[in-house]
């Protein structure tokens, strides 16, 4: 037992180990990227991040999130409101409450409220939430990006008519209207004016794309309508697709990317859907892009593993979605390299309960390894970033899960889903609570955890973009929070646990390694972390319930990542290693 653990630990180092002295244990390479994949895979990049700084044209991001798209669990005072609202005018306090939740997601807050009041408060929220001086502050951080999710409904024409564009008529209770465009207009000027990139991100399609609140519409149980025959969500997506490069496409030079489907759900929704929709989307961005303007096309990886989109989107392989009808023709939608096309890949810790309840060590090595897949097995065919990512170590964050929905945590999910599970609760919730109230074992952790982060997806991929800028009350992923308590680096890789160049310190490392060797104890909690090297890609955000869908064994492909251990190891690292487990185990 303690010798697989041991081989488990040293492969999961080893993975993106390579000695620099004897008391640092560095990530391997220093960019990921050969000076040649570099130039060409930043993409638009280069001429932004104006630097020969190796960092300079990597992604550094954050995402307005709860902003144009709401979400219950960013804004519960908006949610509560109107749920209050809703119970005090209809005097119904059974059905307008939280536990009845007949308000979970914006569609039926919408719905609930009908539009002018919907549109009333939606206003106010939309000023109140986000304004320049948020993007002044964004830039002086040193971020050189923000991703704006906007939701389809942004371009509902006329809610009397049901009009969107194109003479398409579609039936939701969304407000729209021009409202949330007049907004993102003004966010783009305000990038403009400090400095700072843009991605257009459509976070919520017709129908649906993932069941998750954040998509607009929360829907567990049931099919989704996104891409369904006789739901006319395919027209009305190519129609907005459309709308949404024809207007943004050259408005603004901050423009540098559009991604055009947040976290479409492969697990319900067909995969070769999914891929013919961003054939399809392609073929219209490609249509109406600037060639010399360079604005990246961002696919979200449909919770697909690393190294999935590898051969789509990539004018070498135009054969490999052929039998399914999506095969795509390079010359008649010109794609001159892989590397036009980026892929966007989030990753989180706290939707499953095998992660819930890793130990500080597994989750730290999950980071790296998940870092180290797409270095070393997705870079050469696309650009890669991790576009959303948290400080997150627990899913106790109130309605994080979903209004009126507990955590997995605590095992309270359970009671206020469908879902079950064989797994016993970690243990109770605690991280809801203000930062200022946690222990400094739990802060430590966290800002290790983000530290982890930082260093590894700079040092291993094309960027990352932190989840979320700003929340109420979900400290663990709220940026200006975690900030203001110290635990999040100012700047950005002013790092306390590792090197100023992303460098594991010594001490973070030995600190792990008794963590992963409690050598004292015999329960098993080390057999547990050992098995917790590999990367999981699957941890989705499924902010209501993905976790039901995406179980441990579900992983398909990621198994693929272990032979690359192997390839990796150096004696010298081993022989440090070595060192240093035995100096733990002795
Ligand atoms: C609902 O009614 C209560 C009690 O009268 C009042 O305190 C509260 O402000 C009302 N809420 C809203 C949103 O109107
Ligand atoms: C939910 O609504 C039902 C009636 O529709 C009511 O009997 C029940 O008490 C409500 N539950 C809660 C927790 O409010
Ligand atoms: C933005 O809102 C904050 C309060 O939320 C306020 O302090 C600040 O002055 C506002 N900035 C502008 C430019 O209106
Ligand atoms: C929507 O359509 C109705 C009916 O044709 C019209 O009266 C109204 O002015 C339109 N509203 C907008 C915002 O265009
Ligand atoms: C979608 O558009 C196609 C082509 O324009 C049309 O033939 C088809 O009827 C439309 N489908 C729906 C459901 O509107
Ligand atoms: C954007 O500009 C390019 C280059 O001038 C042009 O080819 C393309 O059609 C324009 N796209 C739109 C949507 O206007
Ligand atoms: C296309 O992009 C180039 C380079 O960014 C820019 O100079 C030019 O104005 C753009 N053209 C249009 C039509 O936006
Ligand atoms: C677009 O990419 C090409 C090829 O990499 C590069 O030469 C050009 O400078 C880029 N244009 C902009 C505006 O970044
Ligand atoms: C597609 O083409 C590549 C290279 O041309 C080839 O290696 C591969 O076997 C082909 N795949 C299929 C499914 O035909
Ligand atoms: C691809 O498109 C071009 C131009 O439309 C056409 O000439 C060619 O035959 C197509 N190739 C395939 C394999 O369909
Ligand atoms: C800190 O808080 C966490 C979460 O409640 C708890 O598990 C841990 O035991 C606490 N540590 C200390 C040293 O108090
Ligand atoms: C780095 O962070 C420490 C606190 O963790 C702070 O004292 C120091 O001033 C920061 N360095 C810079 C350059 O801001």
């Amino acid at each position: 037992m303690q010798l697989n653990t041991l081989l488990s630990v040293i492969g999961g180092v080893l993975a993106v180990s390579t000695p620099s002295s004897a008391t640092i244990i560095a990530p391997k390479g220093d960019t990921g990227l050969t000076p040649a994949q570099h130039s060409i895979l930043q993409k638009r990049f280069d001429s932004y991040y104006a630097s020969n700084n190796a960092n300079a044209n990597k992604v550094r991001g954050i995402t307005l999130g709860g902003w144009l798209v709401t979400e219950p669990y960013i804004t519960p005072t908006l949610y509560n409101y109107a749920t209050q609202l809703m119970a005090n005018s209809t005097h119904n306090t059974k059905r307008y409450n939280v536990f009845n939740s007949s308000i979970i997601d914006e569609y039926t807050m919408c719905q609930a409220l009908g539009y002018e009041t919907a549109e009333n408060i939606l206003a106010q929220h939309y000023d109140g939430w986000i304004n320049e001086t948020d993007f002044q502050q964004i830039a002086e951080d040193g971020f050189n990006l923000v991703r704006i999710p906007v939701g389809y409904w942004a371009w509902k024409q006329n809610h009397s008519t049901n009009a969107y564009p194109e003479g398409i008529t579609f039936k939701d209770p969304y407000v729209g209207e021009g409202l949330q465009l007049r907004y993102l207009n003004k966010a783009i000027a305000w990038a403009e004016k400090y400095g700072l990139n843009v991605w257009l991100d459509l976070h919520g399609a017709p129908g649906s794309q993932n069941g998750f609140d954040n998509s607009g519409q929360r829907n567990f149980y049931d099919d989704l309508d996104w891409l369904r025959d006789g739901t006319g969500t395919w027209n009305l997506t190519l129609a907005i697709w459309r709308s949404m490069f024809d207007e943004y496409l050259n408005s603004s030079s901050a423009i540098v990317g559009v991604e055009v489907m947040n976290e479409p759900l492969s697990t319900k929704i067909d995969i070769w859907d999914i891929t013919q929709a961003y054939y399809d989307a392609w073929r219209l961005f490609s249509a109406r892009e600037n060639r010399t303007a360079n604005t990246t096309f961002v696919i979200h990886d449909a919770f697909e593993g690393t190294g999935h989109w590898n051969l789509e989107f990539n004018p070498k392989y135009t054969n490999v979605s052929a039998p399914h009808g999506v095969g795509f023709n390079s010359s008649s939608y010109p794609l001159r390299d892989s590397h036009q096309v980026l892929v966007d890949h989030h990753h989180y810790e706290v939707f499953t309960d095998w992660q819930l309840a890793n130990t500080q060590y597994g989750r730290l090595m999950d980071i790296v390894n998940f870092g180290d897949s797409i270095a070393e097995q997705e870079l050469q065919y696309h650009p890669a970033v991790v576009g959303e990512w948290s400080g997150a170590i627990t899913d106790c964050a109130h309605w994080l899960n979903g209004v009126g929905v507990g955590a997995r945590y605590d095992g309270s999910y359970y009671k206020t889903t469908e879902y079950t599970t064989d797994d016993k609760p970690v243990g109770t919730c605690y991280s809801q609570n203000p930062i200022s109230q946690w222990n400094d074992t739990y802060k430590r952790d966290v800002r290790q955890f983000i530290e982890a982060q930082l260093a590894t997806y700079t040092a291993q991929t094309t960027g990352w973009i932190f989840w979320n800028w700003k929340t109420e009350t979900a400290y663990e992923w709220d940026y200006t929070q975690l900030k203001k308590a110290g635990l999040f680096p100012v700047p950005l890789d002013n790092y306390t646990y590792f090197g100023s160049d992303g460098k594991m310190l010594a001490d973070v490392s030995a600190s792990l390694s008794s963590e992963a060797y409690p050598y004292t104890s015999t329960k098993g909690s080390s057999s547990g972390s050992g098995t917790n090297t590999k990367t999981k890609t699957k941890s989705t955000k499924s902010h209501n319930g993905a976790a039901g869908i995406v179980r441990r064994g579900s992983t398909a492909g990621l198994d693929a990542n272990a032979p690359f251990y192997s390839q990796t190891l150096s004696f010298v690292t081993v022989a440090l290693l070595g060192g240093l487990i035995a100096a733990q185990l002795l």
